[in-house]
């Protein structure tokens, strides 16, 4: 018999916005943000765009209580950003913490969905890759890159997750204090799958919930070479670890029963 975990009620949500050269597109988001989910407060995390997002999201702040500003001073990657946002939101004791890129990629129409889920999570995913998910106007060789990656990591962590890569989600700050965040090396999109893998070994519960990604209209894309490889040596080597952990443990000699009872 299983004994559901009680858990806390929602609580406080901040939802984290991660920003690199996007001006254009931040009050857009915003304004859906503030229009879908009202009590949810906003942190914006700028790496000194040079194309002045910074100034931009600092102006959102001055006409809305709800939405505030970490100013980086320079471009040091999605993890890092993200990791400066959750020391800084988990500190305000909000109770509950939203990952959503600032590209209109992510529906704030569909974070009621994902605060729904967390209900019975710690960690909620919103996932391409599940029935119901979809991603909208991705050429060819993004989906290929997105489905390997999610396949590969599957295969070597063995975690039965259809999308790890995927950067709209919610956490509780609990499963975030669990999670031990100061060692996370991971700076590029990596950083997403590094969470769910801690997440799951940690024994929290993660769900997936279907989103449906559609690919910016304005601004480009960060992702890069550099990233797809940091999340490739990554993803090999903890699978490595945890491959090797398994087959040493088929070798370690159990004591027989006859051994225990005489
Ligand atoms: N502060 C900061 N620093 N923000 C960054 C950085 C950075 O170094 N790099 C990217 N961002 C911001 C972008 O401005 C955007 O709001 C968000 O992070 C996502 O960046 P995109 O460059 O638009 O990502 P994508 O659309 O190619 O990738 C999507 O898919 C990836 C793989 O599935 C995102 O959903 C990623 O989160 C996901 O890992
Ligand atoms: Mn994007």
């Amino acid at each position: 018999m299983t004994h559901p975990q009680v858990r806390p009620p929602i609580g406080t949500v901040v939802v984290l916005i991660p920003t690199y050269n996007e001006r254009e597109n931040l009050p857009l988001i915003v304004a859906r943000l503030r229009g879908a989910v009202p009590e949810a407060d906003v942190l914006v995390l700028d790496d000194g765009s040079p194309d002045g997002t910074g100034a931009v999201a600092d102006k959102l702040a001055a006409e809305d209580d709800h939405v505030s500003v970490l100013h980086r001073e320079r471009k040091e990657g999605l993890g890092a950003a993200y990791l400066a946002g959750f020391a800084s939101a988990l500190d305000k004791g909000y109770d509950v913490l939203v990952e959503m890129d600032a590209d209109g990629s992510h529906q704030p129409e569909q974070l009621r969905s994902l605060l729904g889920a967390l209900a019975d999570a710690d960690v909620v995913l919103g996932s391409r890759w599940v029935r119901g998910g979809s991603v909208v106007n991705w050429p060819i060789h993004r989906k290929v890159l997105s489905l390997g990656g999610n396949v590969y990591t599957r295969v070597l962590l063995g975690v039965p997750i259809g999308d790890a890569t995927g950067g709209f989600r919610a956490y509780r700050a609990s499963a975030l204090r669990a999670m031990d965040l100061h060692d996370v090396a991971s700076q590029g999109y990596c950083f997403q799958v590094d969470l769910v893998w801690r997440a799951v070994r940690r024994g929290l519960t993660v769900v997936e919930v279907p989103i449906t990604f559609v690919e910016r209209e304005i601004g480009d894309s960060k992702m890069s070479q550099g990233i797809v490889g940091e999340s490739l040596r990554n993803v090999t080597a903890w699978g490595a670890r945890y491959r090797i952990g398994q087959v040493r443990s088929l070798f370690r000699r159990e004591p027989r029963w006859h051994e225990l009872n005489g």
